[in-house]
């Protein structure tokens, strides 16, 4: 049994707060037309794992996996090229809907718009996203890292021509740093996190997730979902992907987010129950590397705050274990490769299926329950991806 922590979160449902408008169904139908203009657009898998759902007395687990999502491993193109999209559009004078992909990859566009440096701070997966869609865009790219970042994903930037380093501090000091370098040699900061003040981009950036959770969606039919398991760093995702769940289900389905212990900034949020914002600091130190944020985004928490029901908090051997099941897959259910961040939510599920009757019961999942999963990225760093799913590090002792 692994460490897991459940708090339920009392607001509820309470007091929909403004931005919920700006992630509904019909946000994402304009992102996801934005999308299918790219030429190697193509809606990733949702991978079905029915028997692993009866092994675990569920009754169904859907999982959709990101590792297919535009060559890049991950979702996090998804926001990083409607972000740029939506930039470009401005700079334009157009708007977003009808610019389609050609007009942007085409050199007239870039004559238009001139030359810009876009600059982020990553734990590897947004910053690829950014460098993917600069270089597709013909624009420049600098991506900065935290200590201890995995050389892999490191590299996997510079092949896509941006500049790449990885600083000596955590994620929130190594964003602090790109605003830093962005005032001072005007470049675009296009951050995957909000603050007061600095609100539109990260807007851009999560109504850019919304594809996938619209592809979901579609994907599912009528089996609709009774439990979404949404894993957070700084909570971007899984706070649009929350808000647009409400829009399509209303409050028929119950929204969980998973967060490591060792960065559970939700988690303390909502625990501490004062309508406060509660941060996590120091090294950040989990195997869940694109979760290790101390700092929620400002616009994710407000929509968090409305729409998810419960907020987990847990040890890295979750996320390991969802690695290893996903890898060696029940009877007919699909292989799904999926990362340390990526397997979090389903770990999650299964952790709480297995091992805590008392979660299981208080969520209400039983062999009634549909539930739906992100793995958000496949084996982006490799070796780590290995010595997990093969020499079982991470597992019991
Ligand atoms: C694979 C993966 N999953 C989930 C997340 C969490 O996204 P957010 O930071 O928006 O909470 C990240 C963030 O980098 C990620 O890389």
């Amino acid at each position: 049994m692994a460490k897991t922590d459940i708090v339920f979160n009392t607001r509820c449902k309470k007091t929909p707060p403004q931005s919920l408008g700006l992630f509904t169904a019909e946000t994402a139908a304009r992102t996801a037309a934005f999308h299918k203009t790219f030429h190697s657009y193509t809606p990733t898998p949702l991978a079905c794992l029915s028997d692993t759902a009866k092994h675990f007395g569920a009754g169904g687990i859907f999982v959709k996996d990101e590792s297919f999502r535009f060559g890049l491993n991950a979702f996090k193109g998804l926001g990083g090229s409607f972000c740029l999209g939506r930039y470009m559009a401005e700079k334009l004078g157009r708007d977003i809907d009808g610019l389609t992909y050609a007009e942007l990859v085409n050199p007239r566009t870039k004559t238009a718009v001139g030359d810009i440096t876009f600059v982020t701070a990553t734990d590897g997966n947004h910053g690829r996203g950014i460098a993917w869609a600069a270089k597709e865009f013909g624009q420049k790219a600098v991506v900065y890292m935290p200590k201890g970042s995995a050389a892999e994903r490191l590299e996997n930037i510079r092949k896509l021509g941006a500049h790449a380093e990885i600083t000596n501090v955590n994620y929130d000091d190594t964003v602090r740093f790109a605003k830093q370098q962005a005032d001072k040699n005007g470049w675009v900061l296009v951050q995957d996190t909000a603050w007061e003040g600095y609100e539109q981009i990260p807007t851009w950036i999560m109504q850019g997730y919304l594809t996938m959770a619209a592809e979901a969606v579609e994907q599912l039919g009528d089996k609709k979902p009774t439990h979404i398991f949404l894993q957070a760093g700084v909570g971007a995702m899984a706070g649009a992907v929350a808000a647009y769940m409400r829009s399509v289900y209303g409050f028929d389905v119950k929204i969980v987010v998973v967060e490591p212990d060792k960065a559970d900034c939700f988690y303390q949020t909502v625990k501490a129950g004062d309508g406060q914002i509660h941060t996590v600091g120091g090294a950040l130190d989990t195997i869940m590397a694109g979760l290790a944020c101390g700092e929620p985004c400002t616009i994710a928490w407000e929509l968090l705050e409305y729409a998810a029901d419960a907020f987990i908090s847990m040890e890295d051997k979750v996320a390991a274990d969802g690695m290893r099941i996903l890898s060696s897959p029940l009877g007919d259910d699909d292989r799904v490769t999926s990362g340390e961040s990526g397997a979090s939510g389903f770990g999650a599920v299964a952790e709480i299926l297995k091992n805590h009757l008392q979660i299981k019961q208080s969520l209400g999942l039983d062999e009634n329950s549909t539930v739906l999963c992100f793995s958000t990225e496949g084996a982006t760093d490799v070796e780590n991806y290995r010595n997990i799913v093969w020499y079982g590090k991470y597992a019991d002792e």
